[in-house]
């Protein structure tokens, strides 16, 4: 496998990415990580990622350089001004910083093999401070741009490379060639990790921890939770239970389709605990503690429903993000705190062992374990649907007729989407009932209705994302139907905020 060492790049977890897209294990890894630890992890290759740092602060970071000793290593733009300092090269204190696309020229006479199908000018993505001026003894320079002398080099042991660009940014046209070269023609690794191999990982890890005791997975009909329903179910068989708990703030539809799929297929509980969750929201107003009630009334409806199965294990969907999410590069306790929590937020004395086998993949491989072993298409590009549901698209308190409103307005929303097929090309698309009433005039008659807001993002991964530009034409029909088909609904605004600084639900 491979470790991705990370300095702090904002780009870390891209790197990753691509390598596991380019069918190859890896893991990240804080800065300080030993020699050791990487051993025990069976690593071949290692990559310094980029950083937010000038290479005036490499001292204070302690890192273990006994690792270029014993591995493959590819330093990607701090992580070569790393190399470069290291081996007994300069680095310049940059001023100014070299940010955006720039031409890139392998060097035509040392024609190095990671450049193998790279043409002889390229665009590539810069984006430093600091630059390498001179190359240390044993180095030989084997690219440049037009404003970087030294913008990639190589040990003349071959074992060690450095690039001044960010191979891993879509912006640099042959980036997957070059990273594709590094770890199959110069590490020599196969490309042997696929959607089989995950699922053979996910399999061994549910087995070495429930082994023959008794398991829940809360069941929400989203990939992930589906993908772990059917996983644990083929591994652990009767002694796994999912539970899907009707919570009253679902979609249109949602809670007969989910049992239409899975209750022949799992060992399959219903719990239909609309009037619970809405009793305990009567009159809430604020998100976060609309947010904590709801997690919290799931958590005591799992623990309830453990306690009667027998289980000791509560199986979780988290995925690799999120892990990373909590990981400080540098060490130590990372400051950022995760708001948003699978099963909306688990308790601090949890009466349950967690069982997460997804927490070192990504989604698109669950999407692709998904596909192997059969979850329907439905279920696989559906668009994620936060925990809270609907209750954090209604803005203000909660009740039956205002979730009604709003489930009559999403369900156009995702009807015409599909229509005009661009239900794929979007993260997220929905509507948002809010706590205003405006006038309207409707067969001569005057309306003093809700206002709906429709929220159309695309995103990567929910941490940042960009208000689509959908066609007038279809927003007019999505408007024009809302209006005249929901009854309450007078009015529709388009959301135009990406995130940051809005997020992508209202609360
Ligand atoms: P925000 O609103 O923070 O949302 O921009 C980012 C992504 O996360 C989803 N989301 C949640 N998912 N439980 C979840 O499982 C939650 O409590 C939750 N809150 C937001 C949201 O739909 C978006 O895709």
């Amino acid at each position: 496998m491979v470790a991705v060492i990370d300095f702090g790049s904002q780009y870390t977890q891209l790197i990753a990415r691509r390598i596991r897209e380019l069918n190859i294990y890896c893991e990240i890894f804080p800065s300080r990580v030993s020699l050791e630890t990487l051993r025990e992890k069976n690593v071949s290759a290692v990559i310094l990622s980029g950083g937010p740092g000038h290479i005036s602060a490499l001292e204070k970071m302690n890192f273990d350089d006994r690792i270029f000793d014993n591995f493959f290593v590819l330093g990607i733009c701090y992580g070569l001004q790393i190399l470069a300092k290291h081996f007994g090269g300069e680095v310049a204190s940059g001023e100014k910083r070299e940010y955006g696309e720039t031409v890139f020229y392998p060097d035509p006479d040392i024609y190095d093999k990671i450049f193998i199908g790279v043409p002889h000018k390229t665009i590539v993505w810069m984006s430093h401070w600091d630059t390498v001026i001179k190359i240390p003894y044993g180095f030989n320079i084997i690219g440049r741009t037009d404003n970087t002398d030294i913008a990639a080099m190589k040990s003349a042991d071959g074992r060690i490379y450095g690039l001044q660009f960010h191979p891993e940014v879509v912006h640099t046209q042959e980036g997957k060639t070059i990273l594709k070269n590094f770890l199959y023609s110069i590490c020599g690794l196969k490309p042997e990790w696929n959607p089989g191999s995950m699922l053979e990982l996910v399999e061994r890890e549910i087995r070495d921890k429930v082994g023959n005791g008794r398991v829940i997975c809360g069941l929400s009909g989203g990939v992930d939770s589906s993908t772990l329903a059917i996983i644990l179910n083929n591994v652990c068989g009767k002694n796994a239970l999912s539970v899907f708990v009707n919570n009253g703030l679902l979609r249109k539809g949602e809670a007969e389709k989910i049992k239409g799929i899975f209750k022949d297929r799992v060992n399959f509980k219903y719990i239909d605990a609309g009037d619970f969750f809405l009793k305990r929201l009567q009159g809430v107003v604020d998100p976060e503690r609309k947010r904590k009630i709801i997690g919290n009334t799931f958590i005591r409806i799992f623990e309830k429903e453990a306690r009667k199965f027998g289980a000791k294990f509560l199986a979780q969907g988290t995925l690799y993000p999120d892990v990373i999410e909590s990981m400080s590069p540098f060490g130590g306790h990372s400051s950022r705190i995760k708001t948003h929590h699978n099963v909306g937020g688990l308790p601090e004395k949890l009466h349950l062992t967690l069982v997460e086998p997804f927490k070192f993949l990504f989604k698109d491989e669950i999407r692709g374990i998904a596909k192997e072993i059969g979850v329907p298409d439905f279920i696989i590009n559906r668009h994620p649907f936060p925990g809270p549901g609907l209750a954090v698209r209604i803005i203000g308190s909660i009740d039956r007729t205002r979730l009604q409103i709003l489930r009559e307005a999403d369900s156009i929303v995702i009807e015409e989407m599909k229509k005009a097929d661009l239900y794929p090309d979007v993260w997220q698309a929905f509507a948002v009932l809010l706590p205003v009433k405006s006038v309207g005039v409707m067969g001569d008659k005057r309306t003093y209705e809700n206002v709906i807001a429709l929220r159309i993002v695309k995103s990567m991964d929910g941490m940042t994302a960009e208000w689509a530009r959908i066609p007038y034409d279809v927003l007019a029909v999505i408007s024009n139907r809302i209006v005249n088909e929901v009854k309450g609904i007078n009015r529709l605004v388009y959301d135009i905020t990406s995130k940051p600084p809005a997020t992508i639900e209202w609360e």
